[in-house]
């Protein structure tokens, strides 16, 4: 897609970080947008600042780990806007410590926002997209799942959070095959950022009462967050950096949007010690002073 005045653009996790770049990169560009979040009060005053602008913006409180919620994000698209084309799943939380110290429900926490959160919106808008560009002849569509490096790496202390990430790398791989295989005019990337300073270090902000713990955090949950604090505010790239490189890549139809690239060199690591069926290296053996210190 290199054209993007007046298409429509989807945007969830709208309201901070990575989501309210991509709004404002959208706005500029002169794109017509949708934005969603569960947080209400971030998510008015986006749309208030952007409208401010002269752009043409709608949103609505969406909680992307729900079916109906999603659902009624691509209604109010549909009937604002009367298509889409560009769609950012980008909704994210945090949760860290030592894998089998993780709470059911920071698993069902976790796991509905960051996989099934991209699972609805791909399940959701994709079959709109289809039908819409067999409408119309020139449709260009675009999908961009927000991953992580935590899903091309497995650090410690990141359990959960690695998992959901690992999932949306396979599921917009997936995604990127299937829709070459029907030839569709929808293009897609996956976005694998590492640390950079936005609010995803205070996710529990968003946490739904259902799904927060009763007991106090483990010693190894408060490492996660100590560590996870310090690697956020630390990032030296932006996240209107992050917006950027994505639309360049849209630009460029690329699939893997990397945006560290001195992170790939513990890719790569991980990829040998696959290839060579060595057990696996510790993912900070390249960046010691950022590992994690337990008490042993
Ligand atoms: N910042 C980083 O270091 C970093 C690195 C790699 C990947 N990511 C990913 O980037 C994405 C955006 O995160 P960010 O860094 O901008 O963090 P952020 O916390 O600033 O923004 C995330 C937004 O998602 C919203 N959200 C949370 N739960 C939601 C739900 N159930 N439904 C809808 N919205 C919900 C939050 O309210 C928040 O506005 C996430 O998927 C995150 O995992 C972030």
């Amino acid at each position: 897609m290199r054209n993007f005045k007046n298409k429509v653009a989807v945007i969830t996790g709208a309201a901070s970080g990575f989501g309210r770049e991509f709004a404002n990169t959208g706005a500029k560009l002169g794109m017509k947008l949708v934005l969603a979040d569960v947080f209400q009060k971030g998510l008015d005053q986006a749309i208030a600042e952007l409208i401010a602008t002269g752009a043409e913006v709608v949103g609505m409180r969406c909680d992307v780990s729900k079916a109906e919620d999603v659902e009624a994000l691509a209604a109010l698209a549909m009937t604002s806007f009367g298509g889409v084309n560009l769609v950012f799943n980008n909704a994210g939380v945090g949760s860290g410590g030592l894998v089998w110290e993780n709470t059911v429900k920071d698993w069902e926490w976790v796991l509905g926002v960051n996989v099934w959160g991209v699972i609805h919106g791909v399940r959701v808008f994709t079959p709109l997209m289809l039908a819409q560009s067999q409408r119309e002849p020139d449709y260009e569509g675009y999908i961009v799942n927000t991953a992580s490096m935590a899903g091309l790496l497995s650090p410690q202390l990141m359990g959960a959070y690695n998992v959901s990430k690992h999932a949306v790398v396979a599921l917009s791989e997936t995604l990127f095959h299937d829709l070459n295989s029907v030839h569709a005019k929808i293009g897609c990337s996956v976005l694998c950022p590492a640390f950079v300073p936005t609010g995803i270090s205070q996710s529990h902000r968003s946490r739904p009462e259902d799904l927060r713990n009763t007991a106090e955090p483990t010693e190894s949950m408060k490492v996660a967050q100590t560590m996870t604090q310090k690697a956020v505010s630390s990032g030296k790239m932006t996240a209107a950096d992050i917006a950027e490189a994505t639309f360049n890549a849209i630009r460029e139809k690329r699939f893997y949007i990397i945006t560290h690239a001195k992170i790939m060199a513990t890719v790569k690591m991980r990829l040998e010690d696959l290839e060579h069926m060595t057990n696996p290296r510790d993912p900070f053996a390249l960046k010691e002073d950022a590992r994690p210190k337990l008490a042993s």
